[in-house]
C-alpha cells in the first residue's frame, strides 16, 4: 500500500521531473503523485498519508508557483490540522536571475504547513549553493532541498541522492 504522497506544482516540468525521480527513488509502489493543476482537490488528498512530499518551484519575486496559492489560501482559511503528519520539501529556482529570492516558495511553504501543525524535516545544507536571499534558509541550512536546472543541471542528481539519504534518516516510516 502507497505510504507517501508526493504534491507538487510545476509550470516548466522541473519540479515535477524531480518528484518522479523522488518516487523512483524512494519505490514507486509506495508512493502516490499529485500534480497540484490536475490532481489536487482538497486537503483530505493529503490527510490520508502521515509522510508527504510537497515539491513548488519558486515565482515572481519568491512566491510558490501558481497551482499552491489557491490551496495555500484555503489553508489559511479551513485550517485543517497536519499534526502527526512529517512533510519535506523540495523545489526548483534560478539563482542567476531570482538570486535575491532563490527558492523562496520552500520557505513560504515551510512556514504554512508548519502553522497547522506538521513537522517539517529534510533540511539540506547550503555549502555548494550561490544566492543573496532566500527566504527558505532557516538555521543556516535550506528547509528543503533547492535545484536549479537552469544553472546548475549538472547537479541535481547528486543533490537529490543526498536528500534520499536524509530522508531516510528523518523521513522514512521508522524501520524502513
Ligand atoms: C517570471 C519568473 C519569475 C521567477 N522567480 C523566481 C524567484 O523568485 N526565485 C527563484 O529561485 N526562481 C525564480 N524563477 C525561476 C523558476 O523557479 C525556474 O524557472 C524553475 O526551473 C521553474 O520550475 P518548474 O518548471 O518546476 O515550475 C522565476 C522564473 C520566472 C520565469
Amino acid at each position: 500500500m502507497s505510504n507517501i504522497g508526493i504534491f507538487y506544482g510545476s509550470s516548466s516540468g522541473v519540479t515535477g521531473k524531480v518528484a518522479e525521480k523522488l518516487a523512483e527513488l524512494l519505490g514507486e509502489d509506495r508512493c502516490d503523485l499529485y500534480n497540484m493543476e490536475e490532481d489536487f482537490v482538497d486537503f483530505d488528498d493529503m490527510l490520508k498519508y502521515d509522510h508527504l512530499l510537497f515539491g513548488c518551484s519558486t515565482w515572481g519575486s519568491g512566491e510558490v508557483q501558481n497551482d499552491w496559492r489557491d490551496p495555500l489560501l484555503d489553508l489559511d482559511n479551513e485550517k485543517p490540522d497536519f499534526s502527526g503528519k512529517t512533510i519535506a520539501l523540495f523545489g526548483a529556482g534560478d539563482y542567476k536571475a531570482h538570486g535575491e529570492q532563490f527558492v523562496s516558495a520552500l520557505g513560504v511553504l515551510y512556514d504554512k504547513f508548519k502553522a497547522r501543525g506538521a513537522t517539517l524535516v529534510g533540511a539540506f545544507p547550503t555549502d555548494g549553493y550561490t544566492y543573496e536571499y532566500s527566504f527558505a534558509v532557516r538555521d543556516e541550512k535550506f528547509v528543503g532541498l533547492p535545484f536549479d536546472k537552469i544553472n546548475e543541471a549538472g547537479k541535481t542528481k547528486e543533490r537529490l541522492e543526498r536528500w534520499v539519504a536524509i530522508l531516510k534518516e528523518e523521513f522514512l516510516p521508522a524501520g524502513e
